[in-house]
């Protein structure tokens, strides 16, 4: 199976781990942890699992704070282990279950973790909503798992740290998010040169606008995807078109390519999920109905293909269009790929200073035009304070199999770091829009 990965015979793909190992191809059913349960890719998950019961066993489940809805997953799936946000979280959930029924519940940031790297666990999905999903990440990949990762803010806030943890550790990632999932099919068993990767975008509800209509756009509008029904969060991303600049970022650390060697179209219909351009110019691209249950449904059960209750896909109903991103009108994009060259936490700022003004907007205390200056103030503000721009996250110290200890030691000093400059970000956000420069 491992004949199918990325990369494998080509020099320019680096793909960021290895493959699973032939015993997880082989071995059903999979035993899995969902990190975010209650979210859109949560469910969707669970939607997938439900359909093919004989292939998964679920482990634990997770949500911030929506324990209601947990309490539900829970009583379906009985996991023998759930995690919350906090201990209010967990008294809540604790008093929606049965009585029959006695599942560990986990809390805080160390119980997400906790519950990534449950022993008994081959395969967790990392499905939590922005920073708060890297110490799930982190702590499944130190674990060894195979992560199919949806996360996105993963990657971008420590792409190389993951990277390097799976060469120690052995895991394996599987991407999720349905352009980086195209990519990764595009790329099986190729071996052949690659030329570029091509992500598609929708364009998002304001698709066409110019800056000028931007400036009074609402909360509703913003959230009203065209295409996709996705998390509050990553809808306004889709607007900003900062979801495409993560996803660059994304795609720099999962296959190891030149920020360059990564071009975005804008392509409405989103039936074209992504493409790689081959040395010969040669397109490969992977197209289905937009519908996160095949990606996810894709990592899950990786290397095999099952059927999907996602509607087949009709071509003579559509015509495919394709074009160039409006950077005048979106910046994000573009914001983004410049935090990537800066290196030295410009990312983990982009990502902080992107996470804080969103929220912002949704709470209606800023205009959605102040996303993308909040967010270069803040990359404006990092720079001139780390001129040299020293990396964040140097390469690790320690292996896994010299000193396990030390490497979770070392982690967790760099999550730390990490977690401090993603404050003061988020913090900087804070006061410029209180100083009422930026708020509505
Ligand atoms: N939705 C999509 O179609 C899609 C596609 C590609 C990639 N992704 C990526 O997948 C991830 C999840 O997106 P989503 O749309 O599913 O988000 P979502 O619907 O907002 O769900 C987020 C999940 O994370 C949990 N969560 C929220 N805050 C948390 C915290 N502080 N600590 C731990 N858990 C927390 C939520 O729990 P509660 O329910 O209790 O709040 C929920 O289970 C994001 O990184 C996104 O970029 C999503």
């Amino acid at each position: 199976m491992a004949e199918l990965w990325p990369g494998l015979g080509g020099p320019v793909i680096n793909y960021i781990s290895g493959p699973p190992s032939e015993r997880w191809c082989h071995t059903l059913p999979r035993s899995l942890v969902i990190l975010g349960s209650t979210g859109s890719i949560g469910r969707s998950a669970l939607a997938v699992v439900a359909k093919q019961p004989d292939f998964f066993r679920i482990l634990g489940l997770a949500c911030a704070r929506q324990v209601n809805r947990l309490a539900e997953q829970a009583v379906t799936f009985r996991p023998p282990c759930l995690a919350v946000l906090d201990e209010d979280a967990a008294r809540a959930l604790h008093a929606l279950l049965p009585a029959d029924y006695h599942p560990r519940i986990l809390t805080g940031r160390e119980g997400y973790a906790e519950l990534a790297s449950l022993p008994e666990a081959s395969t967790v999905l990392s499905a939590q909503v922005g920073a708060a999903g890297l110490a799930g990440t982190l702590a499944a990949v130190l674990a060894g798992k195979v992560v199919c990762l949806a996360n996105k803010e993963s990657l971008v806030l420590a792409g190389g740290l993951v990277r390097d943890i799976c060469a120690s550790t052995g895991a394996s990632v599987l991407p999720v998010d349905s352009e980086h999932n195209a990519i990764f099919q595009c790329l099986a068993g190729r071996g052949q040169e690659v030329n570029r990767l091509i992500l598609t975008a929708s364009g998002g509800p304001f698709r066409g606008k110019t800056a000028a209509e931007l400036e009074n756009v609402t909360v509703e509008q913003a959230l009203k995807h065209p295409n996709w029904n996705m998390g509050a969060k990553i809808s306004i991303d889709s607007a900003t078109l900062m979801n495409k600049g993560l996803e660059v970022a994304e795609a720099f650390h999962l296959y190891g390519v030149g920020v360059d060697d990564i071009t975005v179209l804008v392509h409405p219909q989103s039936l074209v999920h992504s493409m790689v351009e081959l040395a010969d110019h040669s397109l490969l691209a992977q197209l289905g109905t937009p519908d996160m249950r095949m990606a996810i449904a894709h990592c899950l059960m990786w290397p095999h293909c099952m059927p999907t209750e996602v509607p087949p896909l009709d071509l003579t109903r559509t015509a495919l269009t394709f074009h160039t991103p409006d950077l005048e009108a979106f910046p994000c994009l573009e914001l983004a790929r410049m935090a990537l060259r800066g290196r030295g936490g410009l990312s983990v700022v982009l990502n902080a200073a992107n996470e804080s003004a969103v929220e912002l907007f949704l709470q209606r205390q800023c205009r959605f035009t102040a996303i993308a200056k909040l967010i270069r103030k803040a990359l404006d503000a990092h720079s001139a304070s780390n001129p040299g721009h020293a990396p964040l996250c140097p390469p690790l110290a320690v292996s896994v199999q010299t000193d396990p200890l030390a490497l979770a030691q070392e982690v967790h000093i760099l999550v730390e770091r990490i977690s401090s400059l993603d404050a003061q970000s988020r913090a900087l956000v804070h006061e410029l829009v209180r100083s009422g420069e930026y708020s509505c």
